[in-house]
């Protein structure tokens, strides 16, 4: 009987898309997802470190797995993804559970084929360097009709409150070539929608002289077949009037945009490093409105950063009337160790950031009631 795996996925899409790397490299081995985790026979758990919840959620399902280990100790444990690539964390997890066999943070996931064959009893692979991007890794699509493209990886942006930067490494991007070629493939092999996946987009080919991110979405386009075409994340900074020109205009793109916006304060997004006022921000949301009829705007928003005052949230919530959202992603602001804005003062209390954080969904209610009955 052959071999099974189970991969528990945490965080973005990116992650999905790498546990379909994970899941390549064991299908090519042989093995075959499993139905239930309790079944498999290697169990791998990709983690998020974006919110400390993210990282609480590991801890904890990774620890009840010590009775199942204890009984079937032939099973492999694998952690990996971005929290077990904080050095402490993944030592942390390394003492706490020593049940784990291979510990593995972002930037040795390439390697993961060579840690299955590891003959040590446990292993943690730690190091800094972000210089492969697992690009020859076999991958097994697991999202329907969307097939997740990976164009660039990293940030340079440092938002004082993110942790992506210190565990993805700087900005670093695909040769087009490689992307055309994987997606020409995706096409072929029947997938209607080709989501583009970088931290941040619109930075594309700037660290490597590559053109640029709407010249790529229009070459994209170009792959003949019958597609649709989406992307993820933009940085408002970054989103350029060319890329809104490619949505508005070209038929194989999403009418959609995420735009994170995080605050509507400018004393905030000063504070939080975003490098865009919020009149700059809404400046480029009446152009893509203007150019894109029955555009899909999205957004992202913390609420409890550290210094904002009600007075602040309330311009949050202007900001979210004034735009009409047709989706945000509210989270409440979570303590990053090793981030600028751990060390800053006015730490806002957690019952706080939980009204704020409700207040932003009943408000995303209304507008979508409102949307919905024309009377915006
Ligand atoms: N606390 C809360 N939310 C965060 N995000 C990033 N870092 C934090 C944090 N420390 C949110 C941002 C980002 C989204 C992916 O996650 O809104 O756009
Ligand atoms: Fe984090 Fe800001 Fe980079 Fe997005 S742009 S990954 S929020 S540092």
């Amino acid at each position: 009987m052959s071999k099974t795996y189970f991969i528990t996925t945490y965080g973005c899409q990116l992650n999905v898309h790498e546990s379909e790397k994970l899941a390549g490299v064991l299908k090519q081995r042989g093995f075959l997802p499993a139905t239930k985790l309790e079944d498999a026979d290697v169990i791998v758990f990709n983690t998020c470190a974006i919110r400390e919840g993210a990282e609480d959620r590991v801890f904890g399902n990774v620890g009840a797995l010590k009775k199942l280990k204890r009984a079937h100790k032939e099973k492999i444990i694998a952690v990996c993804g971005c929290m077990t690539q904080q050095k402490a964390k993944a030592e942390k997890l390394y003492e706490m559970f020593p049940f784990i066999d291979i510990i593995f943070g972002t930037s040795n996931l390439y390697k993961f084929e060579e840690f299955l064959d590891k003959k040590t009893k446990r292993l943690l692979a730690y190091d800094e360097d972000f210089n492969l991007l697992g690009e020859d890794m076999p991958f097994y699509r697991t999202s329907g009709e969307n097939a997740w493209v990976n164009i660039m990886q990293g940030c340079n942006n440092f938002c004082t409150y993110c942790i992506v930067p210190y565990v993805r490494g700087r900005e670093r991007s695909r040769a087009s070539a490689d992307i055309l070629k994987e997606v020409e493939k995706a096409v072929k092999d029947g997938y209607k929608l080709i989501t583009l996946l970088g931290q941040n987009v619109n930075s594309y080919g700037k660290d490597c002289g590559e053109i640029s991110f709407a010249e790529l979405l229009t070459k994209v386009s170009e792959i003949e077949g019958d597609f649709k075409i989406a992307f993820m994340t933009s940085h408002p900074k970054d989103l350029t009037s060319d890329v809104i020109d490619v949505v508005a205009n070209n038929p194989k793109l999403l009418k959609e945009i995420h735009l994170p916006v995080q605050s509507g304060s400018n004393r905030i997004l000063e504070r939080m490093n975003r490098k865009y006022t919020v009149e700059k921000y809404l400046g480029i949301i009446d152009e893509i409105k203007a150019k894109i009829p029955n555009v899909r705007i999205t957004t992202d928003i913390i609420v409890g950063f550290p210094g904002e005052t009600e007075e602040d949230f309330e311009k949050t919530c202007d900001l979210v009337r004034r735009v009409g959202y047709d989706g945000i992603f509210a989270f409440m602001y979570s303590v990053r160790e090793g981030t600028v804005a751990e060390k800053m003062d006015g730490q806002v209390p957690e019952n706080i950031k939980n009204i704020r954080v409700n207040k932003i969904l009943n408000l995303e209610k209304e507008i979508k009631g409102k949307l919905k009955n024309g009377n915006n």
